[in-house]
């Protein structure tokens, strides 16, 4: 392994904003270097807890099996199960659970609870997806852009549809590593994130970008949204026709779950342009190459 002029030991990671450049390069090399070496026991002894408020597939497993190869163990935590749920406080939760476990990976609704994990916790917390962002997912776009185009420096993101938690940490994250994120949202639905471009046309945002980019239409809690985010995004369908718009060279990238015919159509999602299963399994990678950062 590397050795890396970063020292991210005993950090938190609750925002793409908590990295500097050189730190999030380094995430992504040694992402490079685990995925060529998958198995190897630097987190032997080690333990990180997966507490998750929400449904996931791939945050969960991809953060189990990157612990096993590391050498290290998973355990789930569901609010249901502890006696969170019974009324004992995050802080003594979070205090209590410091002393069995390495680090805290935390996806949750509001992002201010993931925080209050952090403040009570006195190991390393992880956000594995909050309303507000995503940056584990963000790192693995990265990833998954450099891989193919060999560097960021310059690369033309477009973004359609929803200006979801997704958006929110892709856009930091650009601002950080040097790639640009154009977005199409409609009038509402924009990111929180001042840092890429909003155009009210997909058209617009699609033309010549060297990477196209989409996420669901309705994110865990926006369920009740469903009938308006539904009618207020159709113009927003990643589909052939405005992928043709891009660059020659141009791929597709949606996190996942897709929901084909609503924001991306079958034809894209599994079409021949389609990064997306890659870009899935780079969740693995970054998110091992991040734990061996905190817990080194
Ligand atoms: N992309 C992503 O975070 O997927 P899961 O919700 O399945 O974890
Ligand atoms: N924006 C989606 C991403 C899921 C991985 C959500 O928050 O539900």
């Amino acid at each position: 392994m590397t050795t890396l002029a970063v020292d991210l030991r005993g950090r938190d990671l609750l925002r793409i904003a908590d990295l500097s450049a050189t730190e999030a390069e380094a995430i992504l090399d040694r992402a490079v270097e685990l995925r060529a070496e998958p198995k190897q026991p630097l987190l032997a002894g080690h333990t990180l807890g997966l507490y998750f408020a929400k449904h996931s597939t791939r945050t969960r497993v991809s953060f189990s099996a990157g612990m096993a190869q590391l050498g290290g163990v998973a355990i789930p935590l569901t609010p249901e199960e502890l006696q969170l749920s019974r009324g004992e406080s995050l802080p003594d939760t979070a205090r209590a659970l410091s002393g069995y476990l390495d680090a805290l990976a935390v996806r949750t609704h509001a992002h201010e609870e993931l925080e209050a994990w952090a403040e009570w916790a006195s190991i390393p917390v992880i956000n594995a997806l909050t309303a507000l962002e995503h940056p584990c997912q963000a790192l693995a776009d990265a990833l998954t852009i450099r891989d193919r185009i060999g560097s960021l420096d310059g690369v033309r993101v477009a973004w359609v549809g929803d200006g979801s938690n997704v958006l929110t940490s892709l856009a930091e994250l650009g601002g950080i590593l040097g790639f640009e994120v154009v977005a199409a949202s409609p009038a509402g639905y924009e990111s929180n994130s001042l840092l890429q471009a909003t155009v009210a046309d997909p058209r617009e945002a699609v033309s010549g970008a060297d990477v196209v980019v989409t996420d669901t239409w309705i994110s865990m809690g926006q369920e009740h949204e469903r009938a308006r985010r539904l009618s207020d995004l159709a113009p927003y369908r990643l589909d052939d026709a405005l992928l043709a718009l891009a660059s020659p060279d141009a791929f597709v990238m949606h996190c996942l779950p897709a929901h084909p015919g609503e924001e991306i159509t079958a034809e894209v999602l599994y079409g021949p342009r389609s990064a997306i299963w890659a870009e899935a399994e780079n969740r693995l990678h970054v998110q091992k190459a991040l734990l061996t950062l905190l817990l080194g």
